[in-house]
């Protein structure tokens, strides 16, 4: 099997087993706060990057890991794993069906593979790529159904298209996002806000909204969902049309992209 395609296999068993250990969930949940009095991490956050970091340590030695709870491993394979080992953690916190763990395996800054599992989403969803290799959904409650193949939807004017998008932890940073969705609502379908920045770039793979735009993103929000979009056929840059990355992340078909760029360089304007 080719490296991308064993990478991609390994990252669907990641999620999985990662999954498993998530939907026990715990009686009582613990949190800290980090970045903003809103930016909350839970023991299950913890649990769920040390789970990665030891599965990685016995069928993948010598890769790199980088995860958001602090995991840092230095490879020596070439190959690094950039983890999120709860997206969408204020939804997990309120018991919300929209949190996943989001996997992505890289190699010199490229993303090869990358797996995105939300168990309690559409009665279970496991988005996977490799690079070349499509984008794939496997459904159900135990995320074995037959894999279905990825395609953003395609040829949706801008008025017509359902957007989602995400907010900030800081303050300073939602006053602007306010702002800007006050002037774009009235130029699309309507908005959607998830709470889990992966799970909103396969739902572009997956055509269940159009488009989707955020600012701030880290690594691990971003590297396994631009794959699974990008795979499905969307173009995901940032605001300018160049590398998507902390500055913005817009994700859509390339016959919408343009003109989700064009609204935003608008409403940025004014
Ligand atoms: C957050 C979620 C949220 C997005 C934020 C992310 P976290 O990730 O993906 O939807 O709007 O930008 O930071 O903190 O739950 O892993
Ligand atoms: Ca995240
Ligand atoms: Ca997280």
């Amino acid at each position: 099997m080719e490296l991308a395609a064993q990478l991609e296999s390994v990252a669907i068993d990641i999620v999985r087993t990662a999954g498993k250990l998530l939907t026990n969930r715990p009686e009582t949940l613990t949190f800290t706060t980090k970045s903003s009095a809103v930016d909350v991490v839970t023991q299950m956050d913890k649990a769920s990057e040390d789970l990665v970091a030891s599965y990685l340590a016995t069928h993948r030695p010598g890769d790199g890991l980088l995860g958001e709870e602090g995991a840092d491993v230095t490879s020596a394979t070439g190959i690094t794993w950039i983890v999120d080992p709860i997206d969408g953690t204020v939804n997990y916190l309120y018991d919300l069906p929209g949190w996943n763990i989001s996997i992505a395996a890289a190699r010199e800054g490229e993303v090869l593979a990358g797996a995105v599992y939300a168990p309690f989403l559409f009665g279970g969803a496991l988005w996977s790529a490799s690079r070349g290799g499509g984008a794939w959904l496997r459904r159900g409650i135990d995320s074995s159904d037959a894999p279905l193949a990825l395609h953003a939807n395609a040829d949706v004017p801008l008025h017509l298209a359902l957007l989602a998008t995400g907010f900030s932890y800081s303050t300073q940073t939602r006053i602007k996002q306010g702002a800007r969705i006050a002037q774009l609502i009235p130029q699309v379908r309507d908005i959607r806000r998830m709470g889990a920045a992966a799970v909103d770039l396969c739902l572009v793979a997956s055509g269940m909204v159009d488009g989707y735009f955020e600012e701030e993103l880290a690594p691990w929000d971003l590297a396994a969902g631009e794959l699974i979009a990008t795979e499905a056929g969307a173009l995901v840059t940032n605001a300018t049309g160049g590398k998507a990355g902390r500055d913005m992340v817009v994700a859509a078909h390339p016959s919408l992209h343009g003109e989700i760029l064009a609204a935003l360089a608008r409403v940025a304007g004014k």
